[in-house]
């Protein structure tokens, strides 16, 4: 099976927000990523909307239905999401943990502290007709209860790995691929689908790329980022390059 390469495009949004402007267009920037070969499209509406906005999720809806791709919002557990996600019903859902002061979600969902809103909003979620992902850490305690609480995929956290990767701890970077490794293998026998994101790059892209379970990649800031030396469209295709010689 080959791994999917899904593209967030949120830092798109950051770009346009830090004028107040309205380009550039995170949408145009989705239409770009599907032509180039992006398996689907990842965007996080926050609740304090630093990037994304609730009118570019109209958009993406619009834009991967019109497309038949498949659209990821990422979202945290909160009535206001649930409610924006049961009116566009996307493809999938993922439920990722915010805090406002954080710069990025730097951390995956405690699933057991948090069982008992995240188990409602996942069922809401799937009777909507939603995949619903769960972002979560590699932790065998966290993987099973996203599986009793009836997600159908997990989403395992790679930026300590790629944060690890990159200092050249070589130790600690290998240490927290072993988590990788077995929590992807343990959530593969329980039946979920296994995905992985957070902080990857061309440098770190291809250990993860390598484990077996892992069907999808969601990959933004540094896809977005290269795209202002190289075009998006390049990036994503020597990232891809990197990915299948991974898998290979
Ligand atoms: N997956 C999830 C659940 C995320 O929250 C993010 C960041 O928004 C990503 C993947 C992509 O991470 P990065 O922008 O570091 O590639």
């Amino acid at each position: 099976m080959t791994l999917r390469l899904g593209v967030n495009i949120d830092h798109v949004a950051t770009i346009r927000n830090a004028r107040g402007e309205t380009y550039p267009e995170p949408t145009r920037a989705a239409e770009l990523a599907l032509a180039a070969g992006a398996d689907g499209i990842t965007a996080h509406l926050r609740e304090d909307r630093r990037h994304i906005s609730d009118r570019d999720i109209d958009e993406l809806s619009d834009l991967c239905r019109k497309r038949g791709k498949p659209l990821n919002l990422e979202m945290a557990v909160t009535e206001e999401m649930l409610g924006i996600a049961l009116k566009h019903r996307p493809h999938a859902a993922c439920l990722v943990p915010e805090r406002r002061e954080e710069v990025t979600t730097e951390g995956g969902l405690d699933v057991i502290k948090g069982h008992n809103s995240i188990g409602p909003t996942v069922a809401a979620l799937r009777d909507a007709g939603s995949r619903v992902s769960l972002f979560i850490e590699a932790d065998p305690a966290q993987i099973e209860m996203s599986h009793k609480l009836g997600a159908q995929v997990v989403e395992l956290h790679t930026g300590a790995f790629c944060d690890a990767m990159r200092a050249g701890e070589t130790d600690r970077s290998a240490a927290i691929l072993q988590r990788l490794k077995d929590g992807a293998a343990l959530a593969h026998n329980l039946g979920l689908e296994v995905h992985a994101g957070h902080g990857i790059d061309y440098a770190t892209v291809k250990p993860v790329a390598a484990i077996p379970q892992v069907m999808e990649l969601n990959i933004g800031h540094f896809l977005i980022g290269e795209a202002i030396f190289v075009g998006l469209a390049e990036a994503m295709r020597r990232m891809r390059v990197l990915m299948d010689e991974a898998r290979a």
